[in-house]
């Protein structure tokens, strides 16, 4: 067994700090050092002497200790919310939602029944989140199988926990990019018996959004789903204005956006619904009572103009819902979670909710892994948990470096980082123990 271990500062999420008081929400230790075997952190405690004794004698052998000197090691980023065939479309201008997808989206969601440009796409995808210190991500490939396969397939590469699947559009687009509801069941679910559960991929059903698949697609999405115990459910919800106004006149019956998805049998533990930022009391209260999770995507909802996630009522104490954080690449602008925890502290300053380090830091981990149901196992620097992790620094720009000298506490160094930092801040990520990305070797992350 390979046992090796890391030295740098340490915080770690073991509590929602919206639900909790914040102080006793995170664990954070000056000098750590923190042991892994097997894919898993063996132990964290205060860097002593003493403690790398004890691992050495735990492993039989010596173990090699990687110091990250001006470093903090946090839970490897979550992205609950990404579109990675819309990597070579961010920054497309000028448009909101409806007009974005057509203008834009569904042209380049076309090339991707290419396999060879679904690799080549999914390669560049995968180095960007790792070069982000993001190690999961819940993530819409596109209505072609062979784009599922290929996103699969690199993240099989790196170890990493993915959570993907093909969109289920019958409608509302593109000849090209549509599917049947008969079809798209059963391309989703040979999908799902592929790939989920291999290694550490995990399958999602994931109908794009109410406005393309009819009553009879979100009913095949909900059955497939009900049938296989374990797997998830991401769609779209409450983005746009204009949006909903359409998918109000497309369903006539139902009373809300939220209650099309509800009614389709398709809220419940392990659904992740995106953006939801023209929500009210009742469609939380939904949220929380069937365990659905919400993805906050706030780089997007400000590019596309589509409106200002209403955080805090997400997260009130008496019927608070399951919240993660999203990048919604390519309406989103960025892979950086750093970059889009800043964008979520301006949304939160325009909301009257003030997002503190300490709540952000935990939606971009133990928040995303209580929004994906893997608490257990992710979003967590402690014994047991997967070792997948990122080594942010603290000085990594001049700027950075100067402000952080005049910063009191770590919770302060955390919001200076969100708030200057981005890809550049992000020194090594670890997956399963290994380390996939190193800044200093950046050249290997460059693309053809
Ligand atoms: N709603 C339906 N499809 C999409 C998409 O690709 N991106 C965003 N931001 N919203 C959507
Ligand atoms: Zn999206």
């Amino acid at each position: 067994m390979t046992v090796t271990a890391l030295r740098s500062s340490v915080i770690t999420f073991h509590q929602d700090p919206f639900l909790v008081d914040p102080a006793s929400s995170y664990r954070y230790l000056d000098d750590a050092l923190v042991v892994m075997a097997d894919g898993k952190i063996v132990s964290v405690d205060p860097y002593s002497d003493a403690a790398v004794d004890a691992a050495t004698q735990a492993a039989g052998s010596a173990v090699t200790v990687t110091h990250y000197p001006d470093s903090l090691i946090c839970a490897g980023f979550i992205d609950c919310h990404v579109h990675y065939p819309q990597t070579q479309m961010i920054g497309a201008f000028g448009e909101q939602l409806l007009e974005w997808l057509n203008k834009y989206t569904f042209i380049a969601e076309q090339q991707f029944a290419d396999k060879s440009h679904a690799d080549t796409v999914s390669r560049v995808f995968l180095r960007e989140l790792l070069r982000s210190g993001t190690t999961t991500a819940a993530v819409y490939c596109t209505v072609h199988p062979e784009s599922v396969d290929a996103l699969f397939e690199e993240s099989e590469r790196f170890n990493t926990r993915m959570i993907a699947g093909k969109v289920l559009m019958d409608r509302h687009a593109p000849d090209a990019l549509l599917d049947t509801a008969e079809r798209g069941y059963d391309e989703s679910k040979a999908l799902l018996q592929k790939w989920h559960g291999r290694g550490r991929q995990l399958y999602c059903i994931t109908p794009r959004f109410a406005a393309s698949s009819t009553d009879e697609q979100l009913a095949a999405a909900a059955r497939l789903w009900k049938e296989h115990p374990g797997t998830y459910m991401q769609t779209h919800l409450a983005e746009n204005t204009g949006e909903i106004d359409w998918v109000r006149d497309l369903f006539p019956q139902r009373s809300s956006y939220l209650d099309v998805y509800d009614h389709a049998g398709l809220t419940g533990p392990r659904a992740i619904f995106g953006h939801a930022v023209h929500m009210d009391d009742v469609d939380f209260a939904c949220c929380h009572r069937t365990g659905s999770a919400l993805a906050h995507c706030p780089t997007s909802n400000l590019f596309l103009g589509s409106g200002l996630f209403k955080l805090t009522e997400a997260k009130q104490t008496d019927r608070p819902v399951r919240v993660g954080i999203g990048s919604d690449i390519g309406a989103g602008t960025s892979f950086s979670t750093l970059h889009t925890l800043n964008e979520a502290y301006k949304v939160s300053q325009m909301a009257q909710g003030r997002l503190t380090a300490a709540h952000a830091f935990y939606l971009a981990t133990r928040g995303g892994a209580e929004a994906l149901y893997l608490q257990d196992s992710l979003g967590s620097v402690a014994p047991g948990y997967d070792a997948d992790l990122v080594v942010l620094d603290l000085a990594p720009t001049p700027l950075i470096a100067f402000r952080m000298g005049f910063t009191q506490d770590i919770l302060e160094k955390l919001f200076v980082l969100m708030t200057l930092g981005d890809d550049r801040a992000v020194k090594a990520t670890y997956v399963a123990g290994v380390p996939v990305y190193d800044s200093a070797r950046d050249e290997a992350f460059h693309y053809a």
